[in-house]
């Protein structure tokens, strides 16, 4: 359980810890509940969900490489009525806020998912504008106006806090956040993956059976923290949830230090589903160790040159 010192305000929420389990590496938050401590986290995302049942890619979709991971699972979900269904009776029993996520092809699409996962009892919706392997190749995080119009298309849709998923792939990454912001967005995500690729050199394939994928993992940290660090930077207040690569607590001061509120778990939970537990541990201690009393003194303290 987390303790003083560790709550944390992301815009309009209050979570009791600053770790967040990041959409797609909890599958839908209930399985994963089972063999982990979630009480450990403020919230747990849940995977995207589209409008109608996704199969997904063909295998391989999953492929580990160098300091990290490509994925190209391709949104595999099973529509959104049916998640509705299945998760509504099971929500309020996990130890953990769950928030949903949405992904979709145009603006009313996600609109549409957002309405579904609020009747589902979900508060929280965070929008994958930066899923890096839809069917028609388009991320809509790379284009500051279209991102925009998803974010009211889901502001309109209901009562809900909205959060927006953005991708390290953004070289004009303030625009992007700024456009969300102004959408009605509550708060950011930075980030989901970043395009990558890798081949065996056996049989001189792509690892992935889509070629292109997202890469996750430690090697992702830099691209994602310069992203925090650069809209906190523009946005000063703006709430963030840094997310990528992080694997121990001192990687959640970086983030902490670089302007986010709260910090993503992801592809860590893959080789340790129970990675949160011993990450916050590792997180109190590191503050004890640096004389830091509440993670608010972290948010953003980094110093300039
Ligand atoms: C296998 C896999 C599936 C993912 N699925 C989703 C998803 O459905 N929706 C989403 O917003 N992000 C998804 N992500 C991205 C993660 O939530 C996270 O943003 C990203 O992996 C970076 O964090 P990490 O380096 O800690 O994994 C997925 C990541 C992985 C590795």
């Amino acid at each position: 359980m987390a303790s003083d010192g560790l709550n944390t305000a992301l815009g309009p929420i209050h979570l009791r810890s600053p770790l967040v389990a990041a959409s797609g590496t909890v599958g839908s938050v209930w399985e994963w509940s089972e063999v982990a401590d979630v009480e450990v986290y403020g919230a747990a995302v849940a995977k995207s969900v589209a409008p109608v049942a996704w199969p997904g890619r063909p295998a391989p979709r999953l492929a580990p490489t160098g300091p990290g991971m490509l994925n190209g699972i391709g949104i595999q979900n099973p529509g959104i009525e049916t998640w509705v269904e299945t998760m509504r009776p099971l929500l309020g029993q996990l130890a953990v806020p769950v928030w949903g996520s949405a992904v979709g092809a145009n603006p009313e699409e996600f609109g549409l998912v957002a309405k579904g996962l609020v009747t589902a009892g979900i508060e929280v919706v965070e929008i994958n504008l930066s899923c890096p392997n839809l069917e028609d190749g388009r991320m809509f995080a790379l284009d500051a106006d279209r991102s925009r119009e998803v974010v009211e298309a889901v502001v309109a849709s209901g009562d809900v806090i909205v959060g927006a998923k953005l991708s390290p792939n953004a070289e004009q990454i303030v625009a992007v956040a700024e456009a969300c912001l102004a959408g009605g967005a509550d708060f950011l995500t930075l980030t989901n993956t970043a395009l990558g690729f890798g081949i065996n050199v056996e049989d001189r394939r792509p690892l992935l059976s889509c070629g292109v994928g997202g890469y996750s993992g430690p090697g992702l940290k830099p691209l994602s923290l310069r992203c925090v660090y650069e809209v906190a930077a523009a946005i000063p207040g703006a709430p963030i949830i840094g997310c990528g690569g992080v694997t121990t607590g001192r990687d959640v001061i970086e983030y902490l230090l670089a302007g986010a509120s709260a910090v993503g778990l992801g592809t860590v939970h893959f080789a340790e589903p129970r990675a949160g537990a011993r990450i916050l541990s590792e997180l109190k201690s590191e503050m004890r160790r640096l004389g830091v009393r509440d993670v608010a003194e972290l948010i953003g303290a980094v110093k300039p040159w």
